[in-house]
């Protein structure tokens, strides 16, 4: 949850689709008919539940849980945002087709939730996760259509006896490639801020400086966000802003120094009392997204032979912490 404000918006909100001028009962009718979803996600998560609890209504949304067990489960009922949900969930196994996939795995679980979107025989397949997945997802995934974009909304996951709940943090904005008018479209139809952005490579830039800045250093010093806004945390902060800036701008970022810095910073301090999703997978026990960040990263600056130190520092330290 270290998102960055997205960017000035390039396009109007509201994109057309066929999608658009037919209603959410006719779309559930024709689907019904022909087992065929407008949409699915993949990863019935924070932020899958967030995202699918909010397009009930609009559309019929197939939700793939990681196994049949966890489907069922989700059938029984899941809170979101303090309501009860009933999805349309689905084993990989059973996942039906679906025209519109979105894929909101945590990074390390790519490869397979793209087996499963391939299956799906969809238009097209679209990463909203964090760190750059979108070669992962092509290089695993069969679809006329695969890429990433962005997301700064915010969910976190209550795990309980009685079942998960799921929490929004934070609304936000959710920026999707061109080609994918049709998924944007059904998101502003739920209420959720989303548009095309033409220059999507560099809204990814932008949040993964964010993230590769916020989320190691919250996840090593144990602290919120706001806390890397204060010494001694700081300076350390700054530096893998400044270290990154390089790479990220030879890749396309269209940042100065002063521009990145304020950019960090504004999250740091709009995120201030938010754990980083990598402090909370770390707190978990659980594998975190540092390949699909800081390792992204590391990986651009091989490519042009630079040394990312203080980048390659946390990079070891967390992936030493992890389970
Ligand atoms: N949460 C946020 O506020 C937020 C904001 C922006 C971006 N993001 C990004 O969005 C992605 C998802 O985040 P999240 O917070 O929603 O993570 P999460 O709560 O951990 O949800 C991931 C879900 O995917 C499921 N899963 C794992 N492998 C699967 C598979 N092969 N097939 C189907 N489902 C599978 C997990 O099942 P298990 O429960 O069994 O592990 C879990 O339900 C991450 O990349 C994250 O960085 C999150």
């Amino acid at each position: 949850m270290t998102e960055s404000p997205a960017p000035p918006a390039t396009q109007p909100r509201s994109t057309s689709s066929p999608t658009a001028h037919v209603s959410a009962r006719s779309v559930a009718a024709a689907c019904a008919a022909s087992g065929r979803f407008a949409l699915a996600i993949i990863g019935p998560g924070a932020l899958g539940l967030h995202f699918a609890a909010r397009l009930e209504g609009v559309v019929p949304v197939a939700l793939i849980a990681r196994d049949a067990a966890a489907a069922a489960r989700l059938r029984a009922g899941v809170e979101v945002d303090g309501r009860g949900f009933r999805p349309q969930a689905f084993g990989p196994e059973q996942a039906p087709e679906a025209d519109w996939v979105i894929v909101l795995v945590k990074a390390g679980d790519t490869a397979t939730a793209a087996a499963t979107a391939s299956r799906m025989r969809p238009l097209g397949v679209l990463s909203l996760q964090n760190g750059l997945t979108g070669e992962l997802l092509r290089a695993h995934c069969a679809a006329p259509r695969v890429d990433q974009g962005i997301t700064t909304e915010g969910a976190y996951r209550e795990r309980g006896d009685r079942g998960d709940r799921v929490h929004p943090s934070g609304a936000g904005e959710t920026l999707v490639p061109p080609g994918f008018e049709a998924v944007a479209e059904l998101l502003v139809r739920a209420g959720l801020r989303a548009r095309v952005a033409p220059d999507i490579a560099h809204a990814r830039l932008a949040k993964l400086l964010v993230n590769a800045a916020i989320n190691p250093l919250a996840a090593l010093f144990r602290v919120p966000n706001g806390a890397l806004l204060d010494p001694p945390h700081r300076v350390l902060l700054d530096t893998l802003v400044r270290e990154a800036l390089p790479v990220l701008r030879a890749q396309g970022l269209d940042l100065d120094e002063a521009a990145a810095l304020a950019r960090v910073h504004a999250v740091a301090h709009a995120t201030a009392t938010n754990r980083a999703s990598m402090l909370q997978d770390m707190l978990a026990g659980r594998r975190t997204e540092i390949d699909a960040i800081t390792g992204a990263l590391l990986r651009m600056a091989a490519d042009r032979a630079v040394d990312l130190p203080a980048h390659r520092a946390v990079h070891t330290l967390v992936c030493a912490l992890e389970p």
